[in-house]
């Protein structure tokens, strides 16, 4: 699959049915308030319609506020939030859940991850999750930072496989099993920190692949997300920037530039690492 087959709106269809945009605006580090707000009205008016925040981000209200003054149809806009660490347990992640729910403001959220897989408790918390959906309060449920262990754990206490699985994902972060792992068992795999944070943009091996391709270092990496059909969530709250990276729609990377920048990987953890959780 090129970038050239996919639509700023083009849908990955999960394990349970659901379809959700395969790009999307990530919040983490926008600072709530106007920031936010202001990002996630630059993203809907660019044509994106998926917003990824989460509980930690401190900006779920702000995230709900523009949806609603988006006027776009509710339906037609996918929103994930993440259960944080310290809401670990049945009990608790039931009512972080409300809370979060309340802070968006909305009667649904489309996609609730476990942010990290906290030990001893995850188990517990992902039960609360499979109670979510029978309540019909997400439509979706999924993991956020499982290495294969966590998954394979998940996978033998629970029959439901969870729709995705978030981590950080990017030339320089090539996790080729874990994304052969969640293909092979329906997980959806989305890329965290596409952009490396910022800190390789200006590697020169990078800097000449986008000069060949006429694109920003930036467009590079979406575009070799994307064709991986992996789902990819930028994070700007520059509108310049967030127009910029939507911009990846009417370029093909070829099958042997995939495989140069797949050889960039040097297991760049820009975030916190998952293997040390047990
Ligand atoms: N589940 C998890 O544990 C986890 C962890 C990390 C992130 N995430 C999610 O993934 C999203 C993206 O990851 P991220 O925020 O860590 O990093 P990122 O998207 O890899 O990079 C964001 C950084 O790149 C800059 N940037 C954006 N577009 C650019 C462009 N076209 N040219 C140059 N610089 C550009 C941004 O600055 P400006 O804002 O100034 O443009 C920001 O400093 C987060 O926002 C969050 O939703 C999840």
């Amino acid at each position: 699959m090129t970038t050239k087959e996919i639509r700023i709106d083009s849908k990955v269809k999960l394990n349970n049915g659901v379809q959700m945009p395969i790009f999307g605006l990530g919040v983490y580090q926008t600072r709530s308030g106007k920031e936010t707000k202001d990002a996630v009205l630059y993203a809907l008016e660019a044509g994106y319609r998926f917003i990824d925040t989460a509980a930690m981000y401190g900006n779920e209200k702000d995230v709900g506020e523009a949806v609603r003054e988006s006027n776009i149809p509710r339906e037609e806009i996918s929103i994930t939030t993440k259960l944080w660490n310290t809401d670990h347990g049945y009990d608790k992640a039931m009512a972080a859940f409300e809370d979060s729910r309340k802070e968006l403001g909305l009667s649904y959220i489309d996609l609730y991850l476990i942010h990290w897989p906290v030990e001893g408790l995850r188990n517990e918390s992902w039960k609360a999750l499979e109670t979510l959906i029978k309540e019909g309060k997400c439509r979706a449920i999924g993991v956020s930072n499982y290495m294969i262990r966590h998954l394979e754990e998940l996978l033998n206490n629970s029959s439901t496989i969870p729709v995705i699985n978030q981590v950080e994902f990017s030339p320089y972060l090539y996790q080729k099993d874990l994304l052969e792992f969640c293909r092979n068992h329906g997980i959806q795999l989305e890329a965290y920190s596409p952009l490396t944070k910022g800190y390789k943009l200006h590697d020169p091996k990078l800097a000449n692949m986008a000069s060949k391709y006429s694109k920003s270092p930036a467009q590079i990496l979406i575009g070799w997300a994307l064709q991986k059909e992996v789902v990819v969530i930028p994070k700007s709250s520059s509108k310049e920037r967030i127009h910029e990276n939507a911009d990846v729609f009417d370029f093909a990377i070829s099958p042997e530039d995939m495989k140069v920048l797949d050889s960039f990987n040097e297991d760049l953890r820009t975030s916190w690492d998952p293997s040390t959780a047990t």
